[in-house]
């Protein structure tokens, strides 16, 4: 694990291996980099002047600077206009300048935040996450130390440095903030990128155990009987193609008082091989991520726990592989749900609403002042809006506009698509209640409108990540594989619902 701290100047052995500046575009060095540049005789105003390093957002410049500039390696980090600037352009330019330093063989790192300003906590919180997610990197698998992508040595300590001592402050909040949210998501990446064989129900009934255990939430796991006994055919009929039993895995944090529960729902296959409407062989590998969504849960109650988030919430993951066993589901099968509701089986390959409508069902038993789901739902999210934002759907036009809001501050942004009465005329069944499937025009919507039969009507936001959980190519923060997409937008979530004190109106308006 990473050593973070802030310090005000006095300078530490372990982060001499590089200094990080960030710059922005058509501005001169702020106090602390021509500081440096004293030592550097001049060299990057030098450097600036003929422009040969232009601070475009997200580019790096690694120079070398020897022992008076204070650091043997610099990099300089741009960040574009200042008019531009977005807590994202920070992450990414932190990200970007801690992975250069590290190829470069840097072992400690330290960060000026000279110039951006004095929102400190969120400057804290901001150049952590970016530096701690844009270093991270799976390595369970390799049996060669330092056998990813030719690079060196983990960075293995950050400091942060600040120009006063109220600045420090400030900062050292928010890059606990940043390290907890972070460390969060780096462990749903792990989740995520970790095997289908290895990653299966029980181990993350197991992992869901740990979790609870360490950060004070409790934790209950409904077995197949007990799923059985309560009437989650949904679930049930998904788990009956395999071999691994499935387990609904619910997680009750409990530090709001009186107040309702928030109810997180994740959706948790942890492998789909589409079950007898069986997927092509392509790409079939990148299927163990379907449980991404039931990681993101368990990653924002992770968060919320360390940063002690005064709420209730109920944390809930039906988990099960969807294969296609000799007693697997078949098209043209009728499931009984958890609500009675009766559900067709066109395809099994949409299995993902048929484990969350038993889920959504469960989660209205807490009374929650809002549902939310996270999903990877549906292939089409990635012919509507691909790898930049995820579909948002709901009831609810308040709670909507919170998630909004904190995919805006996380840059895991979301963008809403329509929820109409009409919709729901797609999946209607001749002989069930609805149909699970209906060819290819509006799938997130079709989707969603099958997941809304299940809310009661309850105040509801619905996330889509299926375009968004894995990345085929190296992002500034995101490195290829899982992206942990959610943790982030979850506990910004979180977090603001606890500093607002929740909403006043409830809807209840049956549907
Ligand atoms: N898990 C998939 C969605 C998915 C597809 C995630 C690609 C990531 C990448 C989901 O269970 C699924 O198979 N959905 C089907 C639904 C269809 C059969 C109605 C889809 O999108 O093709
Ligand atoms: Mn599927
Ligand atoms: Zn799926």
């Amino acid at each position: 694990m990473m050593h973070i701290s802030v310090t005000t100047g006095a300078r530490d052995k372990r982060h001499s291996g590089g200094a990080v500046y960030f710059l922005f575009e058509n501005e001169k060095p702020g106090t602390a980099l021509a500081r440096a540049d004293a030592g550097l005789d001049g060299l990057i105003g030098r450097i600036l002047a003929r422009g040969d390093f232009k601070a475009g957002p997200g580019s790096v410049h690694l120079l070398y600077g020897g022992t008076a500039s204070g650091a043997e390696r610099l990099v300089l980090a741009g960040l574009g206009r200042r008019n531009e600037f977005s807590w994202n352009r920070l992450r990414h330019a932190a990200g970007k300048a801690a992975t250069a330093l590290r190829s470069a063989g840097a072992a400690g790192v330290l960060v000026s935040v000279d110039g951006l300003g004095s929102a400190y906590e969120d400057i804290g919180q901001a150049v952590v996450e970016g530096i701690v997610l844009g270093l991270y990197r799976f390595l369970k698998y390799k049996t060669k130390n330092g056998d990813a992508g030719g690079t060196r040595d983990d960075v293995r300590a950050v400091a942060l440095l600040a120009e006063s001592e109220e600045a420090a402050a400030s900062l050292r909040k928010g890059a606990r903030r940043g390290a907890v949210i972070a460390e969060a998501t780096a462990m749903a990446r792990d989740m995520v990128n970790t095997p289908a064989a290895d990653m299966t129900p029980a181990a993350i009934a197991a992992k869901a155990r740990e979790l609870g255990r360490r950060h004070g939430f409790r934790v209950r796991v409904l077995e197949r009987r007990d799923m059985e006994r309560l009437g989650m055919g949904g679930v049930l009929g998904v788990a009956s193609g395999s071999a691994q039993p499935p387990k609904f895995i619910i997680a009750e944090y409990r530090r709001g008082g009186n107040k309702p529960f928030i109810a997180l729902v994740g959706k948790t296959i942890t492998f789909d091989s589409g079950g007898i409407s069986i997927k092509p062989a392509e790409n079939m590998e990148r299927m163990k991520d379907d449980m991404s969504g039931g990681a993101a849960v368990l990653g924002a109650l992770r968060a919320a726990a360390m940063l002690d988030l005064p709420l209730n919430i109920a944390g809930l993951l039906p988990a099960t592989e969807n294969m296609p066993g000799g007693s697997a589901l078949k098209p043209g099968d009728v499931l009984r749900t958890l609500s009675g509701q009766t559900i067709e089986i066109i395809n099994t390959d949409a299995e993902g609403r048929l484990i969350l409508s038993d889920a959504l069902t469960y989660a209205c038993r807490y009374e929650p002042s809002v549902i939310v789901d996270i999903a990877t739902l549906t292939g089409a999210s990635t012919i509507a809006l691909g790898p930049e934002a995820i579909p948002l759907l709901g009831r609810d036009d308040e709670y909507k506009q919170r998630m909004r809001e904190a995919g805006e501050k996380t840059g895991e942004r979301v963008w809403e698509l329509p929820l109409w009465d009409e919709y729901a005329e797609m999946i209607k069944s001749d002989i069930a209640d609805m149909k699970n499937a209906s060819g290819r025009a509006a799938g997130v919507i079709t989707a969603a409108a099958l997941l809304s039969k299940f809310v009661q009507g309850r105040a509801w936001v619905h996330l889509d990540i299926a375009s968004t959980a894995w990345t085929d190519k190296d992002r500034p923060y995101t490195p290829k594989g899982a992206t942990g997409i959610g943790v982030r937008l979850l506990t910004q979530f979180l977090r603001d619902v606890a500093a607002e004190g929740g909403k006043k109106r409830q809807t209840k308006k049956p549907r």
